[in-house]
């Protein structure tokens, strides 16, 4: 049997040396890297089966050390080792990809019983890759969570229209799940065999959106030194998903409309035309009828991309499915790090009460967190952020920015009864239903009256 091998990457000397020594104790064949260069360098000319990651190197910093190992490397696990009270980056790095983390000094066995979990999550997964191959690619929809009215809509207009190949416009606040509705309509086109090409328009410049959409020739422009293929030729046969559609330029919206209409465009440089394809998917968070009006956003266009328009509820329309989606992540969080937490109920009611300004996105973050600083086996409140828990859930279409801290309320509330009762502490207990002492009590805590 071959010997797993491991990369550990740590800047200090002595602390790599140990380490290491021990793990080749334990019949593991160990690299060195002192920094994040090194590693990728290591990385280049073997493949270890896990690397270990410290997160304060110097030069390259570690969450880019990960990230370049993700996306190079994707076969392999990273398990990160964080310093004492990096929580914090523990977590960004688990949603940068990384398999775990182990807090410094890492107990030895601990480190084993991680490194094993990864090896045999790698060992699933080429089974699972090999079962999978020439088949369709698994159906997004079991992740696609929610069971409200609302939410049902959704899904039901999602398989009405995904066999089509009608353009979607869909529509929606930040984190509501765009793009996972993007990609179970492609998944559930006739196209999906064929490519999914997710173009990000905000991230690009103008110069570049051209380009990436519809290709250079070589000499097109300084720097161009070799043809390449536009996203819309990549997308051939499958599907484009124009991301955050609103903020295309004026210029840039001719050139999509017209491949729009006739399915062809020139690389840029070219003469001569390449005929494509392609179903178009587009998503923005942005009012595009209020664009179109302020003359920012061209009218056909719009037509064009919103044969169909798919609006996605944000979460507070459907506060039915916090409950069900909490328990999605943490199942899935549980099953990543190999522990077993639930949520208590105290927690699954502050969940219900927040405004989720940042829709499904914002609670996975928030129970990622959670379950990552709860070291019992109950999710508790005092888990969640703090600002979470003193917020008071405000009408649905209410802006987060007005709403009021609950404690803020409370003490609004208090003086209003004050004011009301003219003073009366005795009345006004009673009109706010609580016991005097207890109005004594908030009194203080406010700083209202002596
Ligand atoms: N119904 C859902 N079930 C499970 N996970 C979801 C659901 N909706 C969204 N998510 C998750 O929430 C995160 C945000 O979703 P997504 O990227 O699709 O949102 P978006 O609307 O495109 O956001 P943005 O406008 O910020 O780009 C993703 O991690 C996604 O997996
Ligand atoms: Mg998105």
């Amino acid at each position: 049997m071959t010997r797993t091998a491991l990369l550990l990457v740590d800047d200090d000397d002595a602390f790599r040396t140990a380490l290491g020594g021990e793990l080749e104790r334990r019949r593991f064949g160990v690299t060195l890297a002192a920094s994040g260069e090194e590693a990728l360098e290591r990385l280049a000319d073997s493949e270890p089966d896990v690397v270990l990651l410290d997160l304060r190197l110097p030069g390259m910093s570690g969450l880019d050390t990960l990230k370049a190992i993700r996306e190079r490397h994707p076969a392999t696990d990273v398990i990160v080792l964080t310093g004492h009270g990096s929580i914090d980056t523990a977590i960004e790095s688990i949603r940068m990809g990384a398999f775990d983390y182990v807090s410094k000094p890492c107990p030895l066995d601990e480190l084993d019983v991680r490194i094993q979990r990864a090896l045999e999550r790698q060992a699933l997964r080429k089974r699972a890759t090999l079962l999978e191959r020439g088949l369709t690619p698994p159906d997004p929809g079991n992740s696609f969570i929610g069971d409200s009215d609302a939410f049902r809509n959704v899904l039901g207009l999602i398989d009405r229209v995904a066999p089509t190949d009608s353009a979607i416009l869909i529509t929606g606040q930040t984190g509501s799940g765009k793009e996972m509705a993007a990609k179970l309509i492609h998944a559930r086109s006739l196209r999906r065999q064929r490519p999914f090409v997710v173009v990000e328009c905000a991230s690009l410049q103008e110069s570049l959106l051209q380009s990436e959409l519809f290709g250079h020739e070589r000499g097109a422009f300084t720097g161009a030194d070799r043809a390449k293929p536009g996203l819309f030729e990549v997308a051939h046969g499958g599907t484009i998903f124009l991301d955050e559609i609103g903020e295309v330029s004026l210029a840039t919206q001719v050139k999509l409309l017209r491949v729009l209409d006739t399915s062809t465009f020139r690389r840029v440089g070219a003469t001569s035309e390449i005929h494509v394809n392609v179903r178009v998917l587009a998503a923005t968070n942005r009012d595009l009828d209020a664009r179109v009006r302020q003359g920012l956003f061209r009218e056909d266009l719009y037509y064009r991309l919103s044969t169909i328009r798919l609006p996605l509820p944000s979460l507070r329309e459907r506060r039915a499915d916090i409950d069900q989606l909490a328990d999605h992540f943490v199942a899935r969080l549980n099953e990543r790090l190999g522990c077993a937490k639930r949520l208590g109920a105290g927690t699954r009611r502050v969940l219900q009460q927040h405004d989720w300004p940042g829709n499904v996105r914002e609670l996975l973050h928030v129970i990622e967190a959670a379950v990552i600083v709860c070291d019992g086996v109950e999710v508790l409140p005092e888990h969640l952020p703090a600002a979470m828990r003193a917020t008071s859930a405000s009408a649905p279409g209410h802006e987060t920015a007005s709403v009021a801290t609950l404690e803020a309320v409370e003490r609004s509330h208090i003086d209003l009864a004050l004011r009301t009762t003219a003073g009366h502490r005795g009345q006004a207990a009673k009109l706010l239903g609580i016991s005097e002492r207890n109005l004594y009590r908030k009194l203080r805590e406010y700083d209202l009256g002596p």
